[in-house]
């Protein structure tokens, strides 16, 4: 690891924290015993940094020291180790750029030509004060290599075009959204998804009761069949909601209810509930009763379906 020295001359005499950091001082010293207040001092030096224009001047380490009644060097020791804290001023945009194995092989050698030729060396500042960069190690994006974090955003999937247009735009002064720059949703496949595309996936039906091996009257395939829901109703009558034994002349869509998908309400009309007044009048315990009859623990609750429920009957009312 390189020998990092703190810049004496740039930092001046004197650092304050912002009073608007105050309250996050004080929320990281209520994390830790009074004996124990040093184990704040990176979120502190972090707080600093953000203070001090992106970077730790020696009054800010200081400040920070003396907030933790810690000796000056032992502050001076973590803000070199780590190089997550710079220790010379940097642009008002500091640009860390990933050189790691995936961004590198993914072209990060060609942004940073880019940053050499727009801004300079490593840590030089364009003349304007607005850009600087370094070169850092992975900073956990690779699926969207190369990329690099501006002061505290991402910006992924670069080519040297869209990157220089970027720092253009930062130099000229106008906001640059972060994100990726394909067409993709966040880290998902280029293009759209290439697997798991199933929606049958994701709306609880492949948690059928009919595939558990330990309940009764489940052949292959089945939904939820009559025996199973007698012997289910038998086995904790007390807990079971009302539920149909025929299909109702009255029944309702009961996918307006946010959760509810085709597959599942399909399961819902197999287990005897068609009508929103059911499950409007469902006690926790016959939540907890339907959800263990169709395998779904907790989804009542997670999607609130009683009150959408109530809801939607109150809505019907109305009209
Ligand atoms: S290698 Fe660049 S983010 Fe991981």
């Amino acid at each position: 690891m390189a020998l990092r020295r703190f810049d004496l001359e740039a930092g001046g005499e004197s650092f304050c924290f912002a009073s608007e950091t105050e309250s996050k001082i004080a929320f990281w010293l209520g994390k830790y015993p009074l004996d124990k207040k040093r184990s704040a001092v990176i979120p502190l030096l972090w707080l600093a940094q953000k203070d001090n224009a992106g970077w730790l001047s020696e009054p800010a380490m200081r400040a920070v020291a003396d907030r933790l009644e810690m000796p000056y060097i032992r502050v001076y020791e973590v803000a070199t180790f780590y190089t997550m804290f710079r220790l010379q001023p940097v642009g008002k945009h500091h640009i860390q750029l990933c050189g790691t194995t995936p961004c590198m092989l993914r072209g990060a050698n060609d942004l940073k030509a880019v940053c050499r030729e727009r801004i300079g060396e490593p840590f030089s500042l364009t003349d304007d004060g607005r850009l600087s960069w370094e070169e850092v190690e992975c900073l956990g994006a690779c699926v969207n290599a190369p990329m690099v974090q501006i002061n505290d955003y991402y910006y992924e999937d670069l080519s040297p075009e869209c990157f220089g247009e970027l720092l253009d735009q930062l130099r000229n002064g106008a906001d640059a959204p972060p994100g990726t720059f394909v067409e993709r949703q966040r880290s998902a496949p280029i293009g759209g998804l290439t697997s798991l595309v199933d929606p049958a996936l994701f709306d609880g039906s492949r948690t059928a009761l009919s595939e558990l091996p330990n309940l009764p009257g489940t052949g292959e395939g089945a939904a939820v069949a009559e025996p199973v829901r007698t012997t289910l109703i038998q086995s904790i009558p007390n807990e079971a909601p009302d539920l149909f034994q025929s299909a109702p002349a009255e029944q309702n869509d009961l996918r307006k209810i946010k959760g509810i998908g085709p597959k599942a309400m399909e399961r819902l009309q197999a287990l005897g509930v068609y009508q929103f007044g059911q499950i409007a009048g469902w006690s926790v315990a016959n939540a907890a009763w339907v959800e263990s009859a169709l395998s779904w623990p907790g989804r009542v609750e997670r999607e609130d379906w009683i009150a959408q429920a109530k809801a939607l009957v109150a809505a019907d009312k109305e009209t």
